[in-house]
């Protein structure tokens, strides 16, 4: 059966050309970079030049990585290096990914306020929202680049601007753009920003926090003075090492990437609205990343589709990877005020640089008549 994997957003395969330069670390270059001899030495070097690779991919130092497990871990390195053991005041979204949401629930817990700030219709928060909300108690904003479910991409440079002008430092969580949108810490007035590989065709369970030189954070993890002591952990070297060779795959097609998820998408989405009635566009028509196009299927359950389209051997998602699971209605789509009935017949399509037009002609050809199949049997039709 043909399978079609549109769910880039959840997770991507890992390149061959990645694999290719992970291997040697599993077997020959398999060295423990704090040791001292040669192994050691190796390893040691493979990290350094990671950690070149992928500042350069953002305008950052090598010393301003630090190497972590994923975006989970980066998120929660950045809330809680910063406020833990501190109390304090925190400014984030309310259509964050839950590692910036729990932790910011976490810190609640601890002592600390946090402002959750409102998006508008189309996912993007407003930055003055972001000097409003700003006290003399806060002590960080953290508001993501562009959003796992909808895509939208909000104003980084302008919030990271405001929080500059206050002394505040800034965090993003860039898991959904980096590789996708052009990042520049510098430009962009970034003081931290979360990375992870496996949203770029890397391996799973690593990535990495951009940390600004001169901003104090505490770790969270304590043991060995790995990774200036600021993550403790025998560093996951051929983990790392994939983690770069798909960051420089993901810059040296930036651009051919980019022109290809942007011509699919809108085909997507073109040819659903030109088949389908009552579906609407979730998230910015213009301000979204390249591959997602989040749409609301009126009258049909979304989970029902997604079963309707597996079975056409075609892989997309309700909400994100980590809700899906839960029948709760996604938070982030409640944040822009759609109705929780309508909310339930979203469907997410992330689309990636190994999808063909063909492959999008198929959904097109299958996706009319499992929508119309549910509709006739939807307690919903004709509200
Ligand atoms: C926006 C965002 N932040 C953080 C994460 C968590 O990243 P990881 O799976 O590497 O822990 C994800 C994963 O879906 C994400 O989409």
């Amino acid at each position: 059966m043909t399978r079609i994997y549109l769910d880039h957003a959840a997770t991507t395969a890992v390149d061959r050309e990645v694999v290719q330069a992970m291997a040697p670390y599993f077997t020959e270059m398999f060295g423990n970079a704090s040791s001292l001899h040669t192994f050691g030495r190796d390893a040691k070097d493979a990290l350094a030049r990671a950690r070149e690779e992928i500042a350069d991919a953002l305008g950052a130092d090598a010393e301003e990585i630090i190497f972590t497990s994923g975006g989970t871990e980066s998120d929660n390195l950045a809330l809680r290096g910063v406020l833990l053991g501190r109390k304090g005041h925190i400014i984030t979204s309310s259509i964050e990914h839950p590692a910036i949401l729990k932790t910011c629930r976490y810190l609640e817990g601890l002592g600390c306020d946090v402002t959750y700030l409102p998006v508008d219709t189309d996912g993007l928060v407003d930055p003055g929202d972001v000097e409003s909300a700003i006290t003399g108690e806060t002590r960080l904003v953290s508001v993501m680049h562009a959003n796992n479910e909808i895509g939208t991409i909000q104003p980084v440079s302008e919030i990271g601007a405001i929080a500059a002008d206050h002394g505040i430092p800034f965090h993003t969580d860039a898991v959904q753009s980096f590789g996708k949108t052009e990042i520049d810490v510098q430009k962009m007035n970034i003081d931290m920003l979360s990375l992870s590989s496996h949203k770029i065709y890397g391996p799973k369970g690593v990535g990495a926090l951009y940390i600004r030189k001169g901003l104090k954070i505490d770790p969270i993890v304590y043991g060995g003075g790995h990774e200036r002591g600021i993550r403790a952990g025998t560093e996951n070297v051929s983990g790392i090492v994939g983690f770069a060779k798909a960051v420089s795959l993901a810059c040296e097609r930036f651009e051919s990437d980019t022109a290809h998820l942007v011509k699919l998408r809108d085909m997507l989405i073109d040819g659903v609205f030109d088949s389908i009635d009552d579906v609407f566009l979730n998230g910015h028509p213009t301000e979204r990343l390249p591959n997602n196009a989040n749409m609301r299927f009126m009258f049909v359950e979304g989970e029902a589709m997604l079963l309707h389209l597996d079975m056409k051997g075609i892989a997309v998602s309700t909400g994100s990877a980590c809700s899906s699971a839960s029948l709760d209605p996604s938070h982030v789509l409640l944040a822009l005020g759609i109705p929780p009935e309508d909310v339930h017949g979203s469907i997410r399509f992330t689309l990636g640089r190994e999808n063909t037009d063909e492959e999008i002609r198929y959904v097109l050809d299958v996706l009319p008549a499992i929508v119309e199949k549910l509709r006739a049997i939807s307690p919903l039709t004709g509200r």
